[in-house]
């Protein structure tokens, strides 16, 4: 069987990424399966470029195809900050929501989305990236215990619940990581000889 390498650790993505992919065709590896690997530095300006140095990295590294996501909250009042800065935007989930929060008070715009983006790298180059999102806006006041980062101030455009408030399934369906990951099968698929041609 072909198989793709995600290059990442975190277990909530790892966990997205492996139910979106149940039933398909292709085995699904993490970096937990090459223990001696060091992540590179995320030094790129944009989601797109850090997704790229992530894959390529991995791809590199282990040998077979990679792909890698990176991800973060566009808020359009603090002209798209936090951005590619969201995971060292404060300390922990708590702070990062808090500082946010503290930014939008008397803010009448809170309109923001989640970003990500996946590359996909083979044979030692970036072969395709693609972009997912999910609009919403951000909530005075965190709510809900699922998810992670800042799932309780985001509520999606068409519920009435945040991201922290909606089950897994529910959130998968609609995620940026999810659309960003169904254009990228959509590819693979159509492209699979890339998965292929490593064995
Ligand atoms: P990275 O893609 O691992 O660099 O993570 C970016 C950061 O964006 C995460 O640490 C979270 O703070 C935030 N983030 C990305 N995706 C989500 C999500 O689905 N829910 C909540 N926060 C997220």
């Amino acid at each position: 069987m072909a198989y793709i390498v995600a290059a990442t650790g975190n277990r909530h993505k790892l966990e997205e990424y492996a139910r979106l992919m149940e039933g398909q065709n292709v085995e699904l590896k993490s970096l937990n399966d090459y223990p001696n690997y060091t992540e590179p530095e995320e030094n790129g300006s944009s989601f797109e470029e850090n997704a790229s140095i992530k894959a390529l990295a991995a791809c590199k590294y282990c040998d077979v195809p990679a792909f890698a996501d990176d991800s973060g909250l566009e808020v359009e009042a603090l002209d798209g900050r936090p951005g590619i800065h969201s995971s060292r935007y404060a300390a922990t989930d708590a702070e990062r929501i808090a500082k946010l929060l503290k930014e939008l008070e008397g803010k009448e715009n809170r309109r923001a989305r989640f970003v990500c983006v996946i590359a996909i790298a083979a044979n030692g180059e970036v072969i395709e990236t693609f972009e997912g999102e999910v609009k919403g806006t951000i909530l005075t006041e965190p709510r809900g215990e699922n998810g992670f980062g800042y799932d309780p101030v985001f509520q999606p455009d068409g519920f009435d619940k945040s991201f922290a408030e909606l089950t897994q399934e529910e959130k998968n369906r609609i995620s940026h990581r999810a659309d960003a990951y169904r254009k990228a099968l959509e590819f693979v698929e159509d492209e699979m000889s890339i998965l292929d041609d490593e064995f």
